[in-house]
């Protein structure tokens, strides 16, 4: 049952699809204080407090405090409050469990035990906002529920599923052939190459520097020939620059932002000085995201948004206020509050809050100060692409995501983390967030791989594949500056071709398993105490999740181990592959096991009755096989398994489980075989283990 309530007069942020009633009943559970948002709830000492996507520490957010205000954070350590999304989904699991969707685009604190570890306190200062109160009987239909609220998730196609390459500072053509040289003569698997912001002419947005890129369209086409994509980056900020038809048409049309003269609001971001696209008005929506067509018309067919925050390095009052102080001190003997205060006004200059205070969005002629939707303006940048790309190819699916986000946009375009750092912490923190985004209907998302900022190492390059074989977008991401980390790079590659040829071997269940998530509503990555509710221990465990209906994975995420302990909520089959991807097998009971995994060993988990279909090996979706497969599963005292395989051509709009197959193996004279006709796949091979025998 879910319920709305409304306070003020909400801003409609689009962020839910189905259209409840108002109910006049006091808001349940919680205690109101004053007019501006803020509620109460005593937690009792074993309450798990799960939610919130893409923010930081654990799984459980009990203990800390988080800000849902969408921030350009360059540094994800353990004392941050706010990363890039505001996704304001908590469900609480205690005496009472039940979800609850804080719908409001301005700036929220949810203080989970924070100042008194037994209050959660969500406050901010908006009087406008609609809460939802979901409750159900189990915390998966509590998710359901939710996000049949908030509306089908993005889908991207299936080569979104393959592995991509990225790193800022890709700057030439002959980078780009040579990273797919390198790749492709090492034998190791490539998807797609991104393209940072220094394809840019001057880093203006739907432009191609000439000079560096003389024939983009044919190295578009070259690469694709041989199996890569490119997908290119768009930032939020239009450069100002006369006779750059983008900039001209937005000031011409009122398209941009306004300061509070009206006149389009100057901030600079990496082209130095620009204007925001005002993405509230959906009128500059359609502008903007048909602008994408300049990209599509050269055969590209993904991008990724940025900066949209909005980040901004400065505005020009901030500018003002910082020259202005620093001219105070110039020929004064500066001492300590004015050395600290020269820090803080230049560090203050960037991202600035004071700044959302400085410029207005249109919404159907009304003046909005940017504050009040600040946490909207990736979501809507992101809704503009999707739909512009829409309106280009309407049958056809585009890759998509974003930096910012807020729920809404997870209908739009999917999301990846942001700038995490090359630190085996940050492992962990993409392990535990992945559940998290689920909740809020983010699906498509991912890591950095290796890590964003700092030098990685290989083997944390190893360990974070390892972990992102799983993740639906496995993309390696890199820093400028820091270690290059592009698989060839290090001294070693054989390992990086099998583990990646063996994320193609499992693609097919990884795309099967995320449809069936995005119709059903469900999660893809869960933790585990979402499917043993009863089991006590298993809501302690935030280092291995279940990956769809078959799968248990519990990555490595600390140096040097030689292994993990993992628990098993029920027997499962463990399977545990090499440096060669070759694979043992064995049954492992209910509780704590010590599993040895040397560094090129990684351990997957088969649930009881359960079985997975593997592809065979590929080094991209184009030369991808998903029709011919070999089955490893688990079964316990049953003599007929089955899974719902889902499949379609990866690229059409159109997306329909009726077209899934049941695939139904069963036991007959000690043989297992397919036991119905499936014109459409071939069975390899079968080898399924069994309890008994065990
Ligand atoms: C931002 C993005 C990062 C990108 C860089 C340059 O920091 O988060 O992924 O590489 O900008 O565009």
């Amino acid at each position: 049952m879910i319920r709305r309530y409304d306070f003020g007069i909400p801003f409609p942020t689009e962020a839910v699809v189905l259209d409840l009633t108002p109910n006049p009943e006091p808001l349940p559970h919680f205690t109101k204080k004053g007019t501006k948002l803020n509620f109460f709830l005593k937690l009792e000492r074993d309450t798990v407090v799960y939610g919130l996507g893409e923010s930081n520490r654990g799984l459980n957010k009990r203990g800390y405090l988080y800000e849902s205000f969408c921030s350009d954070t360059s540094t994800h350590t353990p004392d941050i409050f706010s990363m890039y999304g505001a996704h304001n989904f908590l469900l609480i699991s205690g005496k009472n469990t039940f979800g609850v969707f804080i719908d409001c685009p301005e700036k929220i604190t949810f203080d989970i035990g924070y100042s008194d570890y037994d209050d959660l306190k969500i406050s901010g200062e908006s009087t406008d906002y609609t809460i939802y109160i979901i409750e159900e009987d189990n915390l998966r239909s509590i998710i359901r529920s939710f996000r049949t609220l908030i509306g089908e998730s993005y889908i991207p196609p299936k080569w979104g599923f393959g592995y991509q390459q990225s790193r800022w500072g890709y700057s030439k053509e002959s980078e780009f052939y040579d990273i797919a040289d390198q790749y492709q003569n090492l034998d190791i698997p490539l998807e797609s190459i991104y393209m940072d912001i220094d394809y840019m002419e001057a880093y203006k947005d739907f432009t191609v520097d000439p000079s560096r890129f003389p024939n983009f369209k044919t190295m578009v086409s070259d690469l694709r020939s041989r199996g890569i994509r490119l997908v290119p980056i768009i930032d939020a900020g239009v450069k100002i620059e006369e006779g750059y038809s983008v900039y001209e048409e937005g000031v011409e049309h009122g398209y941009f932002c306004e300061d509070e003269t009206g006149k389009p609001f100057v901030a600079a971001v990496w082209p130095g000085r620009v204007h925001f696209p005002d993405f509230i008005n959906p009128a500059a929506r359609k502008w903007f995201g048909e602008k994408y067509k300049i990209l599509t018309d050269c055969g590209i067919d993904g991008f990724w948004n940025d900066m949209n925050e909005p980040a901004i390095f400065y505005s020009e009052e901030g500018l003002e206020e910082t020259f202005s102080y620093l001219d105070s001190i110039r020929d004064t003997n500066i001492g300590i509050k004015e050395s600290f205060g020269m820090r803080e006004a230049i560090e203050n200059l960037s991202n600035n809050p004071k700044d959302y205070d400085r410029f207005y969005h249109n919404h159907n002629g009304e003046r909005i100060v940017h504050r009040k939707l600040h946490n909207l303006y990736g979501y809507m940048m992101t809704r503009a692409a999707s739909e512009g790309l829409h309106s280009i190819q309407e049958d056809k699916r585009f890759l998509l995501f974003s930096r910012a986000s807020y729920i809404g946009m997870h209908r739009y375009g999917g999301i990846w983390t942001g700038d995490n750092s090359s630190w085996w912490e940050h492992l962990l923190l993409n392990i535990k967030m992945m559940p998290s985004l689920n909740m809020c209907g983010f699906l498509y998302s991912g890591a950095d791989l290796g890590g964003f900022g700092c030098d990685t190492t290989y083997d944390l390059m190893i360990r974070w594949l390892q972990f992102g074989l799983f993740t639906p977008l496995m993309r390696n991401h890199s820093a400028i500056s820091t270690r290059e980390q592009e698989l060839y790079q290090f001294s070693s590659t054989g390992y990086f071709s099998k583990l990646l040829k063996f994320r193609y071997r499992l693609l097919p269940y990884l795309y099967s398993e995320f449809i069936k998530a995005v119709k059903c509503h469900e999660m893809f990555f869960l933790p585990l105490s979402f499917e043993y509710e009863h089991d006590s221990l298993s809501r302690s465990v935030e280092d291995q999740l279940l990956i769809g209906e078959s799968l248990m994975s519990a990555p490595v995420y600390t140096q040097n181990a030689a292994g993990r302990y993992v628990y098993l909520p029920e027997s499962m089959l463990m399977v545990k592959f090499d440096s060669r991807l070759e694979r043992t097998c064995e049954i492992l009971e209910k509780g704590h096991h010590f599993i040895d995994l040397s560094l090129e060993e990684f351990v997957l988990f088969i649930k009881r009755n359960k079985f997975l279909m593997l592809a065979p090996e590929a080094n991209n979706t184009d030369s991808l096989d998903c029709t011919s497969f070999e089955i490893i599963g688990y079964s316990d005292k049953t003599d007929v398994l089955s899974y719902d395989f889902y499949d379609d051509d990866g690229i059409s709009s159109k997306v329909d489980l009726s077209s899934m197959l049941q695939v139904q193996i069963s036991k007959k004279d000690s043989v297992w075989k397919l036991s119905n006709q499936i014109p459409q796949i071939k069975i390899t091979k079968i080898d399924i283990m069994e309890a008994s025998v065990y």
